[in-house]
């Protein structure tokens, strides 16, 4: 087999842990990116199981609250002289309340956008030919909401599932122009897993335990939730949306979005004084 090397940011959580214990089990490298090391470490312990895996496997930390924590992920992987063969960039958030990072930028939108933007930037020198990138998204049902105050949302306009859609929206289009920009050297996919039942689907409101007998018991497993990402990263095809078993272009509304190119450059610029 041809063993390969990937990255897998909230590699602690249902969908990542699932993600690198198939990935390992298939024998290929994995480095294991979580804000939360001693999280971290026990999730490595429940899916290694035996030393030939635990010599594929290695945990790194990455804070996608923290451009500096994202450089210095960068920046070891560099000095490790490491080349990567996927990146699945499935860390995320859904922030109850308003919060500024230190940053100085809405936790949310930094963590599932403007991070994973930078982080795609810093490791590309690092990738192999033909890698492959999977952005882990949320499909929602207006796109065209974004606007140019995404990256200005303050207590007053913060809603936890609107910046958390937004964030998305924003990464969706982000995989399209990427796909487009980097057409024939990386494959770059978007994969909405649907409602896993996860951390993550908690809101953290009075009705949580309600939702949690009526509601959870019909969401989908870590395990089918991992499924389309491991589809996406071993697909030969660029500037798709991975849901299920199935797999289409991503839509125009995504790739033709008004503010896609409003959104690189804000997005560059952000980055670039980070
Ligand atoms: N579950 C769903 O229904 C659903 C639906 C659509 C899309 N998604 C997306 O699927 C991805 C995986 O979510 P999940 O369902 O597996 O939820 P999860 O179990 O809550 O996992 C989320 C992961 O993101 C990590 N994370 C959160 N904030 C971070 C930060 N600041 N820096 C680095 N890592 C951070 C978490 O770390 P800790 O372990 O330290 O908390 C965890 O590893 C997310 O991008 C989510 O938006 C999920």
């Amino acid at each position: 087999m041809n063993s390969k090397t990937f990255v897998v940011t909230g590699a602690s959580g249902a969908i990542g842990a699932e993600v690198c214990k198939v990935l390992l089990q298939d024998g290929h490298s994995v480095i294991m990116a979580c804000r939360n090391l001693e999280k971290g470490e026990r999730i490595l312990d429940s899916i290694v199981d035996n030393k030939d895996q635990a010599d594929l496997i290695m945990l790194m930390e990455l804070d996608m609250s923290s451009f500096d924590s994202v450089r210095n992920f960068a920046e070891k992987l560099k000095q490790g002289n490491l080349y990567i063969d996927g990146l699945v960039n499935n860390a995320g958030t859904l922030q109850r309340h308003f919060s500024l990072t230190k940053d100085a930028l809405e936790t949310t939108i930094q963590v599932n956008y403007i991070s994973v933007f930078l982080l795609n930037k810093l490791l590309m020198p690092l990738l192999n030919e033909n890698a492959a990138i999977v952005n882990v998204v949320s499909i929602a049902k207006n796109a065209s909401k974004l606007n140019k105050s995404f990256f200005e949302t303050n207590d007053k306009d913060f809603s936890q599932t609107g910046n958390y859609l937004l964030s998305k929206t924003a990464l969706t289009i982000h995989t399209a122009s990427m796909a487009e920009h980097t057409k024939g050297k990386y494959r770059v996919n978007a994969v909405d897993p649907g409602i896993v039942d996860s951390n993550i689907i908690t809101m953290n409101r009075w009705f949580d335990p309600l939702a949690n007998l009526v509601f959870r018991p019909f969401t989908k497993t870590p395990k089918s939730g991992a499924k389309p990402v491991l589809n996406a990263i071993f697909s030969t095809q660029s500037g798709q949306l991975f849901v299920g078993k199935k797999h289409k272009a991503i839509s125009d509304k995504y790739k033709q979005h008004s503010l896609t190119e409003w959104l690189w450059n804000e997005t560059e610029e952000i980055v670039k004084f980070a």
